[in-house]
């Protein structure tokens, strides 16, 4: 298999290279607007780029989707999209993406995170209305989006679990007032190394039920990366994420 890896010098990047190396997977060439040493071919645009590939990985940020996807969409190529922090115009521009190529979207590509979002769920729809629910997560601090694409994810499942009609509350400040049955709280902490933790914590009439995962290197998100590039090779256009991959495996 041969990757085209945007964002290649960034903390993700290096560690797709790392973990492809270790797999025999060829990173054909990378992408990033810094340079640094590489074993491959690097260019600071996609656009510069003439090589074929089986698919691209793009770990950059939303400032990198516009090109990848152009650059996808003129060649065939699919394209998984690792980064967070997309907007509502950048989700309705992978919607068009995936009218022409295959696009894999999610916003934690670990094993367990997904079967942590599945867990979630089915406790809302269980507990109900009368347990409170409260995500925190937790980053190093050098992580630039709040809250995580992951924390928004586990969010949207609690929600669907409670039967729908709960609205995100992003951290509390100040004379808030009550808490309301309606509120999903989301809580980012940032801080020193930490790659990745979240709990999603449900909190009753004098009982708590907490439900966590922890990601104890990148390595997690670099393999899941690289199983849904070979996943989606040779894909029919489409919006896939990690249920399509993990089917009923999980
Ligand atoms: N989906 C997942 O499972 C998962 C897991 C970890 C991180 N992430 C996300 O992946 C992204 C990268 O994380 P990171 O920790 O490696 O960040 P990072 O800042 O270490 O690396 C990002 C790299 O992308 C480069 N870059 C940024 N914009 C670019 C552009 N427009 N074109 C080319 N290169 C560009 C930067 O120079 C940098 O080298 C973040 O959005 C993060 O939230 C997703």
């Amino acid at each position: 298999m041969k990757i085209i890896l945007v964002g290649a010098c960034g903390r993700m990047g290096r560690n797709v290279a790392e973990v492809a190396s270790e797999q025999g997977i060829q990173i054909a060439a990378g992408i990033d607007v810094v340079s640094a040493p590489a074993p491959f071919p690097l260019y600071t645009s996609i656009s510069e780029v003439r090589l074929a590939a089986d698919a691209v990985i793009d770990f950059s940020s939303a400032s990198g989707l516009e090109s990848t996807l152009a650059w996808c969409e003129a060649r065939g190529i699919p394209a998984v999209l690792a980064a967070t922090g997309f907007t509502e115009g950048d989700e309705a521009r992978i919607a068009r993406a995936a009218e022409k190529i295959a696009v894999f979207k999610t916003g934690n590509l670990s094993i367990g995170v997904n079967l942590l979002q599945r867990l979630a769920k089915k406790a809302a729809e269980i507990l109900g209305d009368g347990f409170d629910c409260e995500i925190i997560e937790r980053h190093h601090h050098t992580k630039k989006d709040a809250p995580s694409g992951t924390a928004l994810m586990l969010a949207k499942s609690v929600n669907e679990g409670f039967g729908g009609g709960k609205e995100n509350v992003y951290g509390r400040h100040g004379m808030v007032g009550e808490r309301k049955t309606s509120e999903i709280g989301i809580h980012a902490v940032r801080g020193g190394t930490i790659v990745g933790e979240h709990e999603v914590m449900f909190a009753g009439q004098d009982e708590i039920v907490t439900l966590s995962h922890s990601a104890r290197s990148r390595k997690v998100f670099a393999s899941g990366a690289l199983k849904a590039a070979a996943w989606l090779s040779g894909r029919a256009p489409g919006l896939y994420d990690m249920d399509d991959l993990l089917g009923d495996l999980i």
